[in-house]
């Protein structure tokens, strides 16, 4: 449990914090979307010992990254291509605002995050105190997902909704999803109608999704120095 000292604990303590807290939500026989980034990484890290001490479950991860970490970890996984029944999903965000809407894919995952997190029953999502915002998109660029073929051609559609698009690089080399896609991150005016934008987004020939995840999040679980702070979305209470 927190303490007053505690106000000093650093993004990856609050992290931790909130992604052990998400353990209540996984049961005995659950399928469980696995999500991608640091914050689940510290899940995976306490479900390990869970599933070593009994608990039955088969994992869905949204990323190669997760799933070889879920494979180091002893935590089963199914095959991407299975017809899962997903009972919770459990990932990170890089942004949430007071709806429960979210930015995510900082690492890269949307695509296959989007996929199981609409896939599964319950979607939880776990971040530090520090990723809660009052309009999304204002400090965290949107991450969106092209196919390669012809996508300066999309960047110049993007721009045009009044965007400014930039092809994530990493090393000098252009970042490849795992579905052999380009991410570009966009910014340049708050995400105002993130419904709406995100339809425009996608209604752009060369766009597969974006990072915005709106009306998804059944369940938000913050780290703040206080403790974990559970917030249920109004439509599951
Ligand atoms: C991965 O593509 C992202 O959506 C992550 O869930 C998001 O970037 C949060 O990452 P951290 O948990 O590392 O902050």
């Amino acid at each position: 449990m927190p303490t007053e000292s505690d106000s000093t604990l650093s993004p990856h303590s609050l992290k931790k914090m909130a992604a052990e807290k998400s353990l209540e939500y996984i049961q005995d026989g659950h399928t469980v979307g696995l999500g991608t980034g640091s914050t689940v990484k510290y899940l995976l890290e306490a479900l390990a010992p869970c599933v070593k001490a009994g608990l039955r479950i088969q994992g869905v991860p949204t990323s190669r990254e997760t799933a070889t970490l879920a494979i180091q970890l002893h935590i089963p996984i199914l095959p991407d291509e299975d017809a899962w029944e997903i009972d919770v999903a459990i990932d990170g965000a890089d942004e949430v605002d007071s709806h429960f809407n979210l930015i995510k894919g900082g690492g890269g995952a949307l695509l296959r995050e989007k996929i199981i997190a609409a896939n599964a029953k319950q979607f939880v999502v776990i971040v530090d105190e520090g990723k809660q915002v009052t309009s999304l998109g204002v400090s965290f660029p949107l991450p969106v997902e092209v196919v390669p073929f012809g996508w300066p051609s999309t960047m110049r559609a993007i721009e045009r909704l009044g965007y400014q698009a930039t092809r994530r690089v990493r090393d000098g080399h252009a970042i490849v999803t795992d579905n052999h896609n380009y991410v570009f991150d966009v910014q340049g005016k708050a995400l105002e109608n993130p419904s709406m934008l995100a339809q425009q987004f996608k209604d752009i020939p060369g766009v597969v999704e974006t990072g915005l995840f709106v009306g998804m999040t059944s369940i938000l679980i913050v780290g703040t120095p206080q403790g974990a702070v559970i917030h249920r979305h109004p439509s599951t209470v």
